[in-house]
């Protein structure tokens, strides 16, 4: 299977794309804290933490928001476990995402904010599957 000499570290095509990203982190649920000033930026494991996760649980007395690092197929999966959950503006509603540019499960810019996120998670899902096509195809 292909892989890429880069300095020390080996990677594949895939992960050769990510390098390192950086994301909020804040991993256990705090009310109305939705953990997005500098001090809860984390580095992410290179090549094995290529997304930032983002969960927001909305209850009665308050929005509850968990963040942190994920691998993509993590974050997918957890996303798309969710989906029948997330009905943002009600009450029990909890939504997971994924993105993968750096710092991106922070404050929303602007209006735009979600729908960016899913033609990213379908290509990178495409991705994957082409990657699982190839290791059949290798092996
Ligand atoms: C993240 O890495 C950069 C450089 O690689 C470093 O300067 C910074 O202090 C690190 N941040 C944390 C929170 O570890």
């Amino acid at each position: 299977f292909w892989s890429v000499g880069i300095g020390p570290a080996q990677c594949n095509f895939l992960s050769c794309l990510g390098l390192q990203i950086q994301c909020y982190q804040c991993e256990e649920f705090q009310l109305n804290n939705d953990c997005s000033s500098p001090e809860f930026i984390v580095n992410c494991t290179v090549n094995v933490q290529d997304m930032c996760q983002k969960e927001v649980m909305e209850k009665s007395f308050g929005i509850m928001y968990r963040k942190s690092c994920a691998s993509s197929a993590a974050c997918l999966i957890a996303s798309a476990g969710y989906q029948s959950f997330c009905s943002p503006g009600k009450v029990n509603s909890v939504c997971i995402s994924c993105c993968n540019t750096p710092l991106c499960n922070g404050p929303r810019p602007k209006k735009r904010g979600n729908s960016a996120v899913v033609p990213r998670a379908h290509m990178i899902t495409t991705l994957l599957l082409l990657k699982l096509a190839l290791l059949f195809l290798y092996c």
